[in-house]
């Protein structure tokens, strides 16, 4: 399975970052066997950004997307929206959307069967809050987090999950290795309860939240960590390519 390195760019940029694709081939020119690139840049520079990244083997998602086909939802896209602008993943469920966008676990979930429905690949966002942690409930939020966001009609076979521990985004922070390794392996039980372990065991689970070139080989290189879900350093190609390269 490839390592999926993949830059949430948040609400940062502008449609001259459409470049940023043949920036990152031109710093990192392989076209590797073991390793994946997907940029998720904001909505606007969606279609331009799956264009420029085309023969670059770059793959292109959005941050966000609405569970409903059609309707009266200013402001939002639909996955099939999405899915016309070229890109091929949804992100869903970031706690920047659970903690200010409403994005509840039911909400995720109806996302995920629209995404997976319009052929697009969902990454399922987890993660714990400080307090959660320090309760020492990190486990079972994540677990509970899993199973209301990942709907009755999922199909693992197209599905990545990503942990990102919410006091880790954007911090500088980040768990333990043992920590990582923990959590990750309890979601793959989780998986391996909900589609068994024939499927489960291919499902990519990213880790997300203050991942650097200084930190990311380590993390990276756990057996359930299949790649990385990457913020600020995802912002600076260098920076990317460089935690690219520690695969
Ligand atoms: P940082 O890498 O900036 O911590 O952000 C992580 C994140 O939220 C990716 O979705």
């Amino acid at each position: 399975m490839k390592t999926l390195i993949a830059a949430n760019w948040k609400m940062h940029g502008n449609l001259s970052w459409v470049q940023k694709s043949a920036e990152f081939r031109a710093l990192f020119p392989a076209k590797s066997k073991n390793i994946s690139i997907l940029l998720c840049p904001p909505a606007h520079m969606l279609e331009a950004m799956a264009r420029a990244s085309e023969g670059l083997d770059i793959s292109v998602g959005a941050q966000n997307c609405h569970d409903q086909a059609t309707g009266t939802y200013t402001g939002e896209l639909s996955a099939a929206m999405v899915a016309e602008t070229g890109a091929t993943y949804v992100i869903l469920g970031h706690s920047e959307r659970r903690a200010s966008f409403g994005d509840t676990d039911s909400w995720v979930a109806t996302k995920t069967s629209a995404v997976q429905k319009a052929g697009l690949k969902p990454i399922v966002c987890v993660g714990e809050s400080r307090t959660e942690r320090e309760a020492g409930h990190a486990e079972e939020v994540v677990g509970s987090q899993l199973a209301g966001s990942i709907p009755a009609d999922a199909d693992g076979r197209n599905l990545v999950i990503a942990y990102e521990p919410v006091w880790a985004i954007g911090t500088g922070l980040t768990p333990t290795i043992e920590d990582i390794a923990t959590i990750h392996d309890h979601i793959r039980g989780c998986l391996t309860t909900r589609f068994g372990a024939k499927v489960a065991d291919k499902i990519q689970i990213l880790y997300g939240g203050s991942v650097k070139p200084e930190n990311a080989k380590e993390i990276l290189a756990l057996k359930d960590v299949a790649g990385a879900l990457i913020g600020g350093a995802g912002l600076d190609m260098k920076s990317l390519a460089a935690i690219a390269a520690l695969v």
